[in-house]
């Protein structure tokens, strides 16, 4: 896989130390309230596995499923295939976690989803902000690392399914999907 990388963005030392300053500020956050974090799969399954346990204070965890991309590059709008159940969102206070804030419908539509149904508060922690892509106005409450528009993958960010197995966050060699952005599947990954 590493030679489908062509930039190192941030390695696994810069991870953990973005992610030590995010959980801080996160504890501090919620030091006198219930809260849970929810995890929006499968991009935050790492992130969320980490952050968590760098945060000192009880918390609860959930876990939604929504889907934007398809296998492309390019947004194709947001299915909810899974929201925890109507008792771990009534009345509580939830911290959604994402990989990554790109255009912003994911975390848009899911906060207004999870008050619809009742949350108390709903707060937003990405791990990368991708500002110059935003589409709807949407700000997170937390993130520890702004990116440009590059195709970022590891850490839990994929293309077409694969990369997020990597330790550190890398921007994907453009030739491998840039005259494929229809396609389900990468121009040339590698198979490493
Ligand atoms: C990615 C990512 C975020 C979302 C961000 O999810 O994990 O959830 O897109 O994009 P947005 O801000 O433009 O909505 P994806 O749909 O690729 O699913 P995945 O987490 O399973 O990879």
């Amino acid at each position: 896989m590493d030679q489908d990388i062509a930039t190192i963005l941030f390695s696994e030392d810069e991870i953990l130390k973005g992610i030590d300053r995010v959980a801080a500020e996160v504890t501090t956050a919620y030091r006198d309230q219930d809260f849970t974090v929810v995890s929006v799969l499968k991009g935050s399954c790492i992130f969320a596995s980490d952050l968590i346990r760098r945060i000192p204070i009880p918390l609860e965890l959930a876990f939604v499923s929504a889907s934007s991309y398809g296998d492309g590059t390019e947004s194709q709008g947001l299915a909810v295939n899974y929201l925890p159940a109507d008792g771990e969102i009534e009345g509580r206070n939830l911290l959604l976690v994402d990989d990554i804030l790109d255009t912003g419908r994911t975390l848009h539509q899911l906060s207004g989803e999870l008050i619809r149904r009742g949350a108390r508060d709903v707060k937003a922690c990405a791990f990368l902000d991708k500002p110059s892509r935003r589409a709807v106005p949407f700000h997170a409450d937390f993130s520890c690392f702004e990116v440009e528009d590059l195709f970022v993958v590891g850490y839990g960010l994929d293309y077409a399914g694969r990369y997020r197995n990597l330790p550190f966050v890398g921007a994907l060699r453009p030739e491998l999907y840039s005259s494929d952005e229809d396609s389900t599947e990468p121009a040339a990954a590698s198979a490493d």
